[in-house]
């Protein structure tokens, strides 16, 4: 696309070599041939006027008006009247057209889990606040800052994660950072610097993404099951691993919440191991029969790292997410983000502390459980009435649950529904094995309106019985 300037004329860089045998006007007039040419001036892009150009290259202008004169006869500037000089429509060969990508087909229903109701993120709550934001800035707010993050964001953080997470939350231990996928990484990386060579994962969890970021840190990863209490801290013990990432407040993907035996057996370990928890804290914010369980991390401060994120809360665009760190990995894992970006942005954490502090960020909360809750209760509805021999579990919290297929091949139900513009995902994708055995189904409601779920259910009954 042509860039379009307004007022002062655009930057073009030319340059003009004096003690070239080519002549000043020839060199002037190769130049803009060769970037029309190579497409670094696309047509419709304004050049500078003469006198400009002259100036900035120290010629006269009339050599600039013979060189643009030159060009628009050969047909690679245009002219009109009292406008800008620009380059020619058809000067430049137009590239072969590149066909767009087919379109998606646009789907009845799409149970994708992961992604909130991007529709409801409080835009004008967000601008409100960036705005507010932008009025108390210091102008020192505006230099490179502490890389933990804006210390207003981290003092406010920290008293909600404190109120409503039952953390043990110090501002001084929190690093903000880009999203969960950060956190886990500068974690992963912190760990291998004091010695961790092992990772355990859950399984079922996020098999690929998590090996291919404990690859990264040169870390092997063992999947380690997970029943209808949580992780099997028997087994995770048994792999000798060094620390173990956990979804406690809910599951993912089987939407289990980790029982308080559970959560003492794992911080038992991590105590007597010496190995270090690393609590995914997703969608905690989400929980519909009860108050949320408190985040583990309130129980073993010292052994946990906490990592929160806006992504499931606000919107996943936003990109900010936060660390608690336990005292041993703070320095590490502040060095790594100093490293990496020099901290997050400035502006965006600090809108954020304002949505926190005055309140509408628990207002919002508020709403979308709500809303949540409706879809989730159509989730259950909808297959009470069409395949009420399927049992759905891992409702408790968050807004994706788990359908138990009987009879029906999952890979088949995932294929088919697709035909009936149905999105619908397997659990096999979340296993390390990749098998599709037992047939499961995780069901994102989400993004899902009350009106399609009912609808996408109904389009896909048959196959799920
Ligand atoms: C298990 C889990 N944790 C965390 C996240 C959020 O990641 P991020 O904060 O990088 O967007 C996701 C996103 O889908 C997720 O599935």
């Amino acid at each position: 696309m042509p860039l379009e300037w307004s007022g002062l004329s655009p930057e073009l860089l030319l340059t003009i070599d004096r003690g070239s045998a080519e002549g000043l006007r020839a060199q002037l007039e190769r130049q803009i041939r060769d970037a029309v040419r190579t497409g670094r001036l696309e047509v419709g892009e304004r050049l500078p006027s003469s006198r400009e150009l002259a100036a900035r290259l120290g010629l006269s202008r009339g050599l600039v008006q013979d060189c643009y004169a030159q060009l628009r006869s050969e047909g690679y500037l245009a002219t009109r009247v009292g406008a800008a000089t620009t380059v020619a429509a058809g000067a430049c060969p137009s590239p072969a057209p590149v066909p767009p990508p087919p379109a998606p087909p646009r789907l009845l229903a799409d149970f994708r889990s992961g992604v909130p109701d991007l529709s409801s993120f409080p835009l004008a709550d967000w601008l409100w606040a960036t705005r507010e934001a932008g009025r108390a800035m210091a102008v020192t707010d505006l230099d490179y800052g502490d890389p933990r993050g804006a210390p207003a964001l981290r003092e406010v953080l920290a008293g909600y994660l404190r109120r409503v997470r039952a953390a043990a939350a110090d501002p001084q231990r929190l690093v903000v950072c880009s999203g969960y996928a950060q956190g886990f990484a500068l974690t992963l990386r912190a760990l291998a610097a004091t010695g961790v060579r092992v990772l355990a994962y859950e399984d079922p969890g996020s098999p690929g993404p998590t090996r291919a970021a404990a690859a990264r840190a040169g870390m092997t990863a063992v999947p380690v099951p997970v029943d209808e209490h949580g992780i099997d801290v028997a087994a995770l013990a048994a792999t000798g691993a060094g620390a173990v990432l956990v979804t406690p407040a809910h599951q993912w993907p089987t939407g289990v919440v980790m029982t308080a035996d559970r959560r003492l057996a794992l911080a038992e370990w991590a105590e007597r191991t010496g190995g270090y928890v690393i609590e995914d804290d997703y969608d905690a914010e989400f929980r519909y029969d009860r108050e949320p369980v408190g985040a583990l991390q309130g129980l073993a401060a010292d052994r946990v790292v906490a990592i929160g994120t806006v992504s499931k809360s606000l919107a996943p665009a936003l990109r900010i997410g936060w660390l608690l760190c336990p005292p041993a990995l703070v320095g590490l894992v502040v060095t790594g983000k100093h490293l990496d970006d020099r901290g997050s942005p400035t502006l965006d954490q600090l809108a954020l502390a304002r949505l926190l502090e005055c309140g509408r960020y628990d207002r919002h909360l508020r709403r979308m459980r709500a809303l949540y809750a409706a879809r989730r209760a159509a989730l259950v509805d909808a297959l009470a009435r069409h395949a009420p021999e399927l049992r759905l579990t891992g409702l408790a919290a968050g807004f994706h649950a788990v359908l138990h297929l009987r009879t029906a091949e999952e890979r088949h139900v995932v294929r088919q529904a697709l035909t009936r513009r149905v999105g619908l995902y397997g659990m096999s994708a979340n296993r390390t094995t990749g098998r599709a055995d037992p047939p499961r189904l995780v069901l994102g409601f989400g993004n899902v309106t009350e009106r399609a779920v009912p609808e996408g259910i109904a389009a896909v009954a048959d196959l799920l019985r």
